[in-house]
């Protein structure tokens, strides 16, 4: 397999993920950033129902990256408003990730499984989305189990 993963960790949490499966497969990552940094917990809340309010929704920095040499990209995030934090649905809307093997993965505190899985679909029609992880506070999954079920 030659994998990337394309993540966004505002506190770390998902990250851990990332790292996890950097050190198993190899994989380069790729971190995307807001164009302007979620801070502190309740500020990044604050901002998020805002935006979702607003008209303009929000963007990443990060270019595009070149996927036309990997097979396989992981997709981490946390969940946010139960969904794909929106500035990362727009850096996946610049991203050729047709005919890839999708794996995504999200954190979260209760809920988004189905909505952030959905989104991705939506996003990503081209793609064989597969493998998704979810865990969260209240239904906590194993990370290690989910990458030894991943076929390298
Ligand atoms: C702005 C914001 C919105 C969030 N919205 C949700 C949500 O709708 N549902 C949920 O289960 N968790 C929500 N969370 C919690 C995060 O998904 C959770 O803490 C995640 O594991 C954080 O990952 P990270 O450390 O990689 O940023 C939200 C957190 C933030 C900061």
């Amino acid at each position: 397999m030659k994998a990337a993963v394309v993540y966004y960790s505002r506190s770390g949490i998902t990250k851990k993920i990332a790292e996890k499966i950097q050190a198993k497969f190899h994989a380069d990552m790729i971190f995307v950033e807001p164009e302007k940094k979620y801070g502190s917990f309740p500020s990044a809340i604050i901002r998020v129902i805002r935006e979702k309010k607003g008209k303009k929704a929000p963007a990443a920095k990060t270019p595009a990256a070149d996927f036309s040499g990997y097979d396989t990209v992981f997709i981490g995030f946390p969940v946010w408003a139960a969904t794909v934090p929106d500035f990362l649905q727009e850096y996946l809307r610049r991203a050729d990730l047709a005919g890839k093997r999708v794996i995504p993965f999200a954190t979260a505190g209760n809920n988004g499984r189905e909505e952030s899985l959905a989104a991705l679909k939506a996003l990503l029609p081209d793609s064989e989305i597969t493998d998704y992880f979810y865990t969260s506070m209240t239904e906590k999954a194993d990370a290690d189990a989910w990458l030894e079920g991943i076929r390298a």
